[in-house]
């Protein structure tokens, strides 16, 4: 089913949401190399999909590609000291996700990777991936989620410490409910 035109122009005009308006990309980039040996878990495009399917705690929704979705659920139902295990997947929004790699992955973002992701409603591609090197709005993912820091694991929320997004929680709201994923 195709999206309504509204929706559709909705997602255009936002500034994270480029699939709406064309087509997308066939090459996504390979996964971050991981030269640790401890678990990881480098996750490919067709783990991510429609948020509403993930557990939402709070602002959160997230996964673990691992298994280990009821301790990530945990971490982030706790009071502070966050630290996800190795395979959580969490996203905010439908374009942005942050994925938790082996031990030692990068130590400058708390073994994140930040991955950006679009979608034409059935097939979903990874556009960028990487850690102190992926650009958002403005500036470098990494760069903006750093003042959460360590104690809430570089996950920003609304009080974490990290300079606002200028987006609204409502078109946050609109891009997750006209995610055409969630639909099938
Ligand atoms: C200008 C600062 C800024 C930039 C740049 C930025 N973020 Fe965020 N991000 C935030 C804030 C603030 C939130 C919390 C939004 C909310 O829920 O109120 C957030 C939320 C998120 C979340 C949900 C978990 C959380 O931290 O609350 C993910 C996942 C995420 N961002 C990934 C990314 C990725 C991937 C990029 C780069 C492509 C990026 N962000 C760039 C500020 C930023």
């Amino acid at each position: 089913m195709s999206l309504p035109i509204a929706p559709r122009v909705l997602l255009c005009l936002g500034l994270l949401a480029a699939a709406a308006c064309g087509s997308l990309p066939e090459d996504e980039p390979a996964p971050t190399p991981y030269d640790g040996d401890g678990p990881d878990a480098p996750a490919l495009s067709s783990d991510f999909g429609c948020v509403a399917d993930y557990r939402r705690v709070g602002g959160l929704y997230l996964k673990n590609v691992l298994g280990l979705t009821e301790q990530a659920v945990a971490v982030a139902e706790s009071d502070g000291d966050w630290h996800f295990p190795v395979g959580t997947i969490i996203q905010g929004q439908p374009n942005e996700a942050m994925l938790k790699r082996g031990p030692g992955f990068s130590p400058e973002t708390g073994d994140w990777e930040y991955i950006t992701l679009d979608n034409d409603g059935t097939r979903t591609v990874i556009t960028a991936r990487g850690t102190t090197d992926v650009q958002g709005v403005g500036q470098t993912c990494a760069a903006c989620h750093a003042p959460a820091g360590d104690q809430w694991d570089y996950i920003c929320q609304d009080d974490h410490g990290c300079e606002p997004i200028p987006a609204s929680p409502v078109l946050f709201e609109t891009l997750r409910s006209s995610d055409a994923r969630c639909a099938q």
